[in-house]
């Protein structure tokens, strides 16, 4: 049993294999915090509780009179409200009858169950056998309004986590006065919130914009909050419902770190507060950012959970936790542990102007590749030629497509290929037959214009009547059309977040009952056809969160395709989510977003790193690079299981605020499958340096005591390319390891593998090692 409750000091001891959490209940009411530690055993005594404190501008519970040395606002919390005596930032803010927020939550009594309860209509961890977990749920009262707050802790007997989430009950009919069977209205209810004794961490947080997505930022924690949110209606390109405290001197290797990652996908707020005695708290939760939920007597809201990860052994180990939880415990289907085709996507290499003929002639180069998957994206249906109309109106445009998607369908089949179909299923166009039909389906506030993204309106999702709607349509083209693979995207941010339907009292619950709506269809479009290979997607990464990951075992990490570009963006995506989520394209050059030109050797090895595909008219390519190409598919397709479901150790980043002596002009990664038999290692080079540092890489993760095979993929087709190069290049440019090298596990992680390359070409290696 992980889950310890200890009578003598009534506290309770959350361990994980390397992790212990401590919940301390001080004079039978008061739920404190007492740490999140390396691993202890015992909670026998108080002797390392935080002492009480007799501090100045600091209120005392008036019961406690006596005790001067007992302040809410000095003390380590477990779920802190506001309008008492703790000036910090409350985990719980309600209206109450009085038109008050302040809230008492005392504890009343706690459960300890083998297993893990799901959470109310949102996403979650699941467990396979009730012998994976234990949950303790500890039931905290207010006495004066009755509200009921139940805190919900699941503790993984074999991985360092804990899941979070709160339920609120309005137990209002047991309250007294005006409060007797009153709502109360939510404003703030945190799925955690951690206290910690010290404020000496630095934060981590993956942040950006569109087409550069989640790029590790590393701050300090100074007085004051320092938070990331959402207040776009989804989990952002701007920021990532993911933060991590970790120690000042923490690398990708050393050092403890704390992740905490919201599994949401709508408005979220995830920061640390650094108070006056440089204690920290960090919350995370629903943004109350345009929230107020009205809970009338008798009625629970259930909060989205948090994952919280500890490591012990840097940001490497966090990462990999995180990777297999939702491997194994997040995602779900036949596709959760299969290895994904290999796509040739449409979209850079036609946009919206194609027909059938073009469609097949990509289709037949792809299958003289090797590639697996012909993913038609945007511009199918409705009268769409340009991103002005037509969604909303998924039937096929006759005009593109004149033998219908069954033509289409049946030729990519026909040549050895899967199918797979775009679609935008959340929006509408204002040009589109059913916003003719139904004006009033789209989120917006009567008597305002409706500002446009992408000229598109979002539909309003919070209404039943839209997601059965969409249910049917989505269901009638999935059973009707042989389709293996659907891209599912949302193209724009939400705004003038209201619903024709909802009163003036509820209109606030508007962006959180859309995200229950998009559930609702995720789960019964996803669970009716279990054997379409789903790939979300938000003009890229722009909802790459782990709720999605739920329905959707894999996510288009970018729009962003150049491959230096890829480096940081797929480093940082790494940090909280697999490979196997992470989709990953080689495009065309000069790259669409950037202009950039790299080799299509660099571009193959940096997409090789996720689920892999290409995105680029195949028919206008070189000879070289067709060869290329063809090389990079059969050697994927003999690595694909290790990339997607092994073990990463990010090696090297070029720039690492976190450790910047660990910072290089390079990025490696070395991913090692489960059972060390196989290992893929990659070296991409930034920028190019006159004179460069030697490589050398002590590569991790390996069996010690067996020997390995290195080959090294860099293909003689790159000499071709690099043909016109207006200087000499060394040989080693081409061939950086000499062919049969083989040595042990042992020597390639503490001695390190030399590199005897020079990229004066900003290029790459990948080198993949097979255990002889
Ligand atoms: C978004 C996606 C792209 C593509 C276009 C189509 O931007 O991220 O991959 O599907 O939409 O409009």
């Amino acid at each position: 049993m992980s889950i310890i409750f200890n009578k003598k000091t009534n506290s309770f001891l959350l361990n994980t294999p390397s992790s212990s959490y401590i919940i301390r209940i001080y004079d039978k009411k008061y739920v404190l915090h007492g740490g999140w530690v390396s691993r202890i055993d015992d909670w026998d005594d108080d002797v390392c509780s935080m002492p009480l404190i007799d501090r100045a501008f600091a209120p005392v519970p008036a019961e406690l009179h006596g005790k001067v040395d007992f302040s809410l606002n000095a003390l380590q919390q477990e779920f802190p409200t506001s309008g008492r005596s703790d000036f910090r930032t409350g985990a719980f803010e309600a209206l109450c009858a009085d038109g008050t927020i302040a809230a008492d939550l005392f504890y009343d009594s706690h459960k300890i169950i083998k297993g893990k309860p799901g959470i109310k209509g949102l996403p979650a961890t699941y467990v396979t056998s009730d012998s994976e977990t234990d949950t303790l749920e500890i039931n905290l009262k207010d006495p004066v309004t009755g509200v009921l707050v139940t805190l919900v802790y699941t503790v993984w007997n074999n991985r360092d986590v804990i899941c979070r989430h709160t339920i609120v009950k309005n137990n209002s009919g047991s309250a007294e006065g005006i409060y007797k069977n009153q709502s109360v209205k939510l404003r703030r209810v945190m799925s955690a919130s951690v206290d910690f004794m010290t404020s000496r961490y630095k934060m981590l947080q993956l942040s950006g914009a569109h087409a550069r997505e989640r790029h590790g930022i590393w701050q300090k924690l100074v007085p004051g909050t320092q938070s990331v949110e959402s207040r776009r209606g989804t989990s952002s390109h701007q920021h990532n419902p993911f933060i991590a405290l970790a120690d000042y001197e923490a690398t990708e290797t050393t050092g403890q770190v704390f992740g905490f990652n919201l599994v949401y996908s709508g408005n979220f707020v995830a920061g640390a507060e650094v108070d006056q005695f440089n204690m920290s708290r960090v919350q995370i939760g629903i943004n109350p950012y345009n929230f107020e939920w009205e809970l009338a007597t008798g009625e629970t809201f259930e909060t989205p959970e948090v994952v919280m990860v500890f490591s012990n052994n840097g940001l490497g180990e966090l990462s990999r936790t995180y990777h297999d939880l939702y491997r194994d415990n997040m995602c779900r289907g036949p596709w959760q542990k299969k290895e994904r085709p290999i796509v040739i996507n449409n979209w850079e290499a036609t946009y919206f102007n194609f027909n059938a003929e073009k469609l097949f002639k990509l289709a037949d180069r792809a299958a003289e590749e090797g590639i697996e998957l012909f993913v038609l994206d945007d511009g199918w249906f409705g009268k769409r030629d340009d991103d002005r109309s037509s969604l909303g109106d998924w039937f096929v445009n006759t005009k593109k497509l004149t033998g219908g998607l069954e033509e289409i369908a049946e030729g990519i089949h026909k040549r050895g290929l899967k199918f797979g179909l775009w679609f935008e299923p959340e929006m509408i166009s204002p040009d589109s037959d059913l916003y003719r039909a139904h004006p009033d389906w789209c989120l917006h506030i009567e008597g305002r214009d409706r500002s446009l993204g992408r000229h598109q309106l979002v539909l309003d999702l919070s209404r039943d009547d839209v997601v059965d709607y969409l249910t049917e349509t989505l269901s009638k083209i999935l059973s009707t059309v042989a389709i293996d693979y659907v891209k599912w995207d949302f193209n724009r941010s939400q705004t003038e977040v209201a619903s024709a339907l909802a009163s003036p009292a509820n209109q606030l619950k508007t962006a959180h009952k859309y995200y229950l709506g998009l559930y609702r269809l995720l789960e019964s479009v996803t669970q009716k056809f279990p054997n379409v290979l789903f790939e979300s997607c938000s003009g890229g990464g722009g909802r790459f969160d782990p709720a999605f990951l739920y329905y959707m075992p894999q996510c288009w990490t970018s729009d962003n395709t150049a491959g230096l570009s890829r480096l940081a963006i797929q480093n940082g995506t790494s940090i909280a989510y697999p490979a196997s989520a992470m989709s990953c394209h080689v495009s065309a050059v000069p790259n669409h977003q950037t202009g950039r030109v790299t080799n299509i050797s660099e571009r193959g090895h940096t997409a090789m790193a996720g689920t892999f595909g290409y995105e680029l008219d195949l028919n206008k390519l070189s000879k070289p690079e067709l060869d290329e190409i063809k090389e990079q598919v059969a050697l994927y397709k003999k690595i694909r299981s290790t990339v997607q479901f092994g073990d990463l150790y990010r090696l090297r980043s070029s720039w690492d605020a976190a450790a910047p002596a660990e910072s290089s002009a390079y990025t490696a990664w070395n991913i090692v499958s489960k059972d060390k038999k196989q290992a893929v290692l990659t070296v991409s080079w930034q920028f190019a340096e006159g004179n460069p540092e030697v490589v050398l890489l002590k590569l991790k993760g390996l069996d010690p005591k067996a020997k390995y095979k290195l080959t090294c993929s860099t293909s003689a087709t790159i000499r071709a390319l690099l043909a016109d190069f207006p200087f000499p290049l060394p040989e080693s440019t081409f061939a950086p390891l000499p062919a049969g090298l083989a040595t042990s596990g042992d020597k390639l992680m503490n001695v390190g593998l030399y590199l005897p390359y020079m990229p004066q070409y900003g290029g790459s290696v990948q080198i993949v090692l097979e255990k002889c």
